[in-house]
């Protein structure tokens, strides 16, 4: 688990957000706070394969679902848009390989070694969701649970605290103020359509608590999301163990 919590520790490192926003490119839209050992290849002992990971409003699967199937984890990505998924489904394909230095690679695959982890797209509203109680070993919403009526967050998080496994990790954002509930139009500067926003603000730590969840890490991103307009929390929690 100590790996896994490496994994998704908010640090500095940005990384850039490609694929948000359907049927549109907004390449370097904006940078994320945080993530920094999501990058592959931070050689720490113990493998994360077989480890299952839940992320609701996964968008076009940059970077965590792509970067969770790296590290041999299995994926489960949920979205209302097919468009997103979509392009999930195209940026989380493993990429051939690219020269001899892949042998090895391509002799494991052949022997039933997978070089990835398993992915599961999902079409469906995050509050449709039912699984069983401890079916993940983390579970990721970003720029996502903002979507909801934030009674319908606090519903949200209760439930991904029981399914996650004990000591199971769940890393979200969040909106620093409380916002009850607003409808925007115009937003990416597109005429039509709206998009909607609510939160409880710092409240959510509270919320977090209540559902059995000790937060571990929380960081305010620096500014303001040029997207959105707001400035967003970050936080790693886990699961109470016994
Ligand atoms: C701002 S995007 C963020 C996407 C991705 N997490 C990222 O950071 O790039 C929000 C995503 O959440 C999805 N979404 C919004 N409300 C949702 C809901 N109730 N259930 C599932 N997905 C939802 C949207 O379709 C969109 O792909």
């Amino acid at each position: 688990m100590e790996k896994l919590l490496t994994h998704l520790r908010a640090k500095r490192r940005r990384i850039p957000l490609e694929g948000l926003a359907p049927q549109r490119s907004l390449p370097r839209l904006k940078s994320w706070p945080g993530l920094e050992d999501l990058t592959i290849g931070t050689a720490t002992p113990v493998s994360l394969r077989g480890m299952k990971a839940l992320e609701v409003g996964c968008g076009a699967g940059l970077p965590v679902l792509n970067l969770f199937l790296q590290e041999k984890m299995d994926a489960v990505g949920v979205d209302l848009s097919s468009v997103q998924l979509g392009l999930a489904e195209e940026n989380t394909k493993p990429s051939p390989p690219a020269s001899s230095c892949d042998l090895n690679r391509l002799r494991q695959c052949s022997d039933g070694y997978s070089p990835r982890g398993k992915l599961e797209l999902v079409e469906s509203d995050m509050m449709e969701l039912r699984y069983p109680p401890e079916s993940f070993d983390a579970i990721v919403g970003l720029y996502s649970l903002v979507h909801l009526p934030r009674e319908e967050q606090t519903v949200f998080l209760h439930r991904a605290a029981r399914w996650l496994k004990r000591e199971g990790l769940l890393m979200v954002n969040f909106a620093r103020e409380e916002v009850e509930g607003e409808v925007r139009t115009g937003w990416l500067g597109q005429e039509e359509g709206w998009v909607y926003f609510s939160g409880w603000g710092e409240k959510t730590v509270k919320v977090l608590e209540e559902a059995g969840l000790e937060v571990l890490e929380r960081e305010v991103a620096d500014g303001v999301d040029g997207v959105s307009g707001l400035t967003y929390v970050w936080v790693i929690a886990r699961k109470k163990g016994g």
